[in-house]
C-alpha cells in the first residue's frame, strides 16, 4: 500500500527520514465469509449468492483473534465476500473493538441502510471503505447489478451524515479508467475522507480476465492525476488520504513526479520512499480467508500456508519452510528480468508477485505491471535482455513515447 498524500505533505512539511522499521505484526485482511450479493467481474475470492460451507464460526473468530492480539497485530479490515452478510458482523466488530484493535469494514456498500446504520456507528469502526469502480452504469456493469451504484452511494452518504471515516475503493482497468476523474470529483463533492486506487491483481476472477487490465500508459496517466488532485486539494487546505495498492512502482513514478514537479524535493522523498519500503506481503500484511487458510495476502488465495484451525496464526505466519513466504520475507527480495536490475528495487520491493506469477509460474520474475521505463529504472535493454517475462499476447506491454 503507497500512501500518497503523506508523500505530498511532505513536500510542503518535511519530516526527518528514519530507518526502515517492520511493524510489530501485520495488519490483517480477514474475509470472515464468500458469499456476496454481487458477482464482481475481477473478484479476487469469486465471492458469489451463495453458502460456502465449512467457514469460521463466532467462537473459532474470537479464538483467533486471542492470538492475532498476542501476536501484536495492530490493524483488523473485516472483509469477504461482503462481511454485511455475516450475521455476527456486529458481534464481531464490537469484539475486536473492545480488544483495541483499529478495525476497519471492507464492503460493496449496496448493504448499508436505514436498517442497519445505527448498529454500524454504534460499533465505532474506525473506518469503512466501500467499493466505488465507477459512475453509474460503469460500475453496475463492472459489478454485474443494476443499481449498485446508487446503494453503494446511499450507503456511503449514511456513513458519512453520521460522521463514520469513509473512503471509496476503486479497481481500474481498461473498462472503467474514463471514470477516474468523475470519481475524484466525487470524493471531493460528497466529503470522503479516502480515496483507495487498486490496481487490478491477478487472482480469481481478476486472473480471468487480466486481458482487461489497464495499459501502461493508462496507468501513468491515472497516477499524475491522483498526484496532481492530492497535490491541488491539500494546498486548498483540504487534506484527503490518497492511498494506492497492488502496484509499489507507484512509489517509483511518485519520485520521478517529484524530480521533474520539484526538483528541490526530490532526494528528501527519495529518502522517504526507502524507509517505506515498496511491497509487504507475506511481511507487514496478511490474509485469513473464510475457512481459516493464512496466505501472505489477499491475492494468494492459491497458495495457503496453514490453517487457524490447527496451528496459531502467528506460527503459521512465522514459518518460512514456504518457498513463496521465505521468499516474500527475504530483504532484498531476489528478483529476475527488470525487476532484478532496477535501480529502485529498494524502493518498491519488487512489488506484488501475484501477477509474475499467475503469467509464468514463477513469482520471482519481473512484474509485467511496471509500468515504468527503463530509464525511470535506470536499466538499459541489454542489462535484462533474455531475461524477459514472456507475455501473453493479451498481457499490455505498451511503453511510454
Ligand atoms: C473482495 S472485496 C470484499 C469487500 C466487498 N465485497 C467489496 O467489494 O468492497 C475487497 C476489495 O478488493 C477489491 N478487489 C477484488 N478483486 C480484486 C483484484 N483482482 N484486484 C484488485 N482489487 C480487487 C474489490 O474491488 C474490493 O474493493
Ligand atoms: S469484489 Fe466484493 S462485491 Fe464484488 S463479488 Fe467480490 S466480494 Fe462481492
Amino acid at each position: 500500500m503507497f500512501r500518497i498524500s503523506n508523500f505530498i505533505r511532505e513536500l510542503d512539511h518535511p519530516t526527518p527520514p528514519g530507518p526502515h522499521r517492520n511493524a510489530p505484526g501485520p495488519v490483517v485482511i480477514w474475509n470472515l465469509i464468500r458469499r456476496c450479493n454481487l458477482t464482481c467481474k475481477h473478484c479476487y475470492s469469486i465471492s458469489a449468492d451463495t453458502d460456502f460451507p465449512g467457514e469460521l464460526s463466532t467462537a473459532e473468530v474470537f479464538g483467533v483473534m486471542d492470538d492475532l492480539k498476542a501476536f501484536s497485530v495492530p490493524v483488523l479490515i473485516l472483509s469477504g465476500g461482503e462481511p454485511l452478510l455475516r450475521p455476527d458482523i456486529f458481534e464481531i466488530g464490537r469484539h475486536a473493538k473492545k480488544m483495541g484493535f483499529y478495525v476497519g469494514l471492507s464492503s460493496n456498500g449496496t448493504l448499508i441502510g436505514e436498517s442497519n446504520i445505527d448498529r454500524i456507528d454504534e460499533i465505532g469502526f474506525d473506518y469503512v471503505g466501500v467499493s466505488l469502480d465507477g459512475i453509474g452504469a460503469t460500475h453496475d456493469r463492472f459489478r454485474r447489478l443494476e443499481g449498485a451504484f446508487d446503494a453503494s452511494m446511499r450507503g456511503i452518504r449514511l456513513c458519512a451524515a453520521r460522521g463514520i471515516k469513509v473512503g471509496v475503493r476503486y479497481t481500474m482497468t481498461e473498462d472503467n479508467a474514463a471514470d477516474l476523474p468523475a470519481l475524484l470529483r466525487l470524493v471531493e463533492d460528497e466529503g470522503i475522507d479516502k480515496f483507495y486506487f487498486s490496481h487490478l491483481n491477478y487472482a480469481g476472477r481478476g486472473n480471468k480476465h487480466r486481458g482487461d487490465d489497464a495499459h501502461h500508459r493508462t496507468t501513468r496517466e491515472a497516477m499524475d492525476l491522483l498526484f496532481d488532485t492530492c497535490l491541488a486539494l491539500h494546498r486548498r487546505g483540504i487534506d484527503k488520504e490518497f492511498v494506492t495498492g497492488n502496484n509499489d512502482a507507484d512509489g517509483v513514478y511518485m519520485y520521478h513526479w517529484v524530480a521533474r514537479r520539484f526538483p528541490e524535493c526530490a532526494e528528501h522523498i527519495r529518502a522517504k520512499l526507502l524507509q517505506w519500503g515498496g511491497n509487504a506481503s507475506g511481511v507487514n500484511v496478511a490474509n485469513i480467508d473464510n475457512l481459516g487458510v493464512v496466505h501472505p495476502d489477499t491475492m494468494w488465495w492459491h497458495v495457503p500456508l496453514g490453517n487457524v484451525r490447527e496451528r496459531p496464526f502467528s506460527e503459521i505466519w512465522s514459518d518460512l519452510s514456504n518457498p513463496l513466504m521465505a521468499g516474500l520475507k527475504r530483504h532484498p527480495r531476489l528478483l529476475g528480468g527488470r525487476c532484478g536490475k532496477c535501480k529502485f528495487l529498494a524502493v518498491c520491493n519488487g512489488s506484488s508477485r501475484v501477477r509474475a506469477q499467475q503469467i509464468t509460474g514463477d513469482p520471482w520474475v519481473e512484474d509485467p505491471a511496471c509500468y515504468l521505463s527503463d530509464e525511470e529504472i535506470g536499466v538499459t535493454a541489454a542489462d535484462y535482455g533474455s531475461e524477459r517475462v514472456k507475455t501473453t499476447p493479451f498481457v499490455p506491454r505498451r511503453r511510454p513515447a
